[in-house]
């Protein structure tokens, strides 16, 4: 089942509650928070009082992205009942494992996010356990960026290493993907794609989300 998670930080900030509301009218699986802290990523965003929010006026679970560096000290303050999946960086924790052990005991699920340039075996020791591999298929920091394929690469292996050993991780891909880039991205081996500008940058949000969906469906 492939799903899609919409990425806030296209939102109209300064309509954020609507905004929130309209992911979740629009059709989306998860409402995708951008994390960034002017430190891991050259941009600020928000923190947590942004999930607290999200969970008062709309229904959708959250996928929390944490662009930050030493993330284990703000975790906690990122889990409320809504709350699916917590995902760090990988080059941003130097204890990964004890980092998602961490996450998985707060009773979330527990991602990890490869910028472009990390090779995939960085991940080798916690592929038994981890729940989401977010691929970035841009430099994080910033939404509206152009689509880098070659990241890809790294869906491919992740996805066949999942069917090799047996393995339950759900594949993200964050960054470019729009109804140009999604059929290959889901080709890939793809389960959750997310979006920002594409979605908050239509006329029509909920057809993009369908649309979306259909490409990915019908690629995979
Ligand atoms: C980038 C963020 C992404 C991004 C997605 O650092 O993690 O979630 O904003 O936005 P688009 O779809 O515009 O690339
Ligand atoms: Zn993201």
């Amino acid at each position: 089942m492939k799903e899609i998670s919409v990425s806030l930080l296209a939102a109209d900030f300064a309509e954020l509650g609507r905004d929130m509301k309209m992911c979740e009218k629009a059709g989306a699986d998860y409402l995708h928070i951008d994390v960034m802290d002017g430190r891991f990523v050259p941009n600020i965003t928000f923190g947590s009082l942004v999930t607290d929010a999200a969970t008062r006026v709309q229904g959708l679970p959250l996928d929390v992205h944490l662009m930050i560096v030493e993330p284990d000290k703000h975790i906690d303050a990122f889990v409320t009942d809504r709350t699916r999946y917590i995902v760090v960086h990988q080059e941003a924790c130097t204890h990964l494992e004890r980092t998602l052990r961490f996450i998985k005991s707060l009773g979330v699920g527990c991602g990890v996010a490869l910028n472009p340039a990390t090779h995939p075996a960085t991940l080798d020791y916690v592929l038994e356990f981890v729940d989401q591999i977010l691929i970035m298929t841009v430099n994080p920091g910033f939404g509206g960026q152009k689509f880098i394929a070659s990241a890809l690469d790294k869906v491919r292996i992740f996805n066949t290493v999942r069917t090799e050993m047996g393995y339950n991780y759900k594949i993200a891909v964050d960054g470019g993907v729009n109804a140009s880039t999604i059929a290959e991205v889901s080709r890939a081996g793809t389960d959750i794609f997310i979006s920002g500008s594409a979605v908050f940058g239509a006329d029509d949000p909920a057809a993009m989300i369908r649309t979306l969906r259909g490409i990915a469906d019908e690629n995979a």
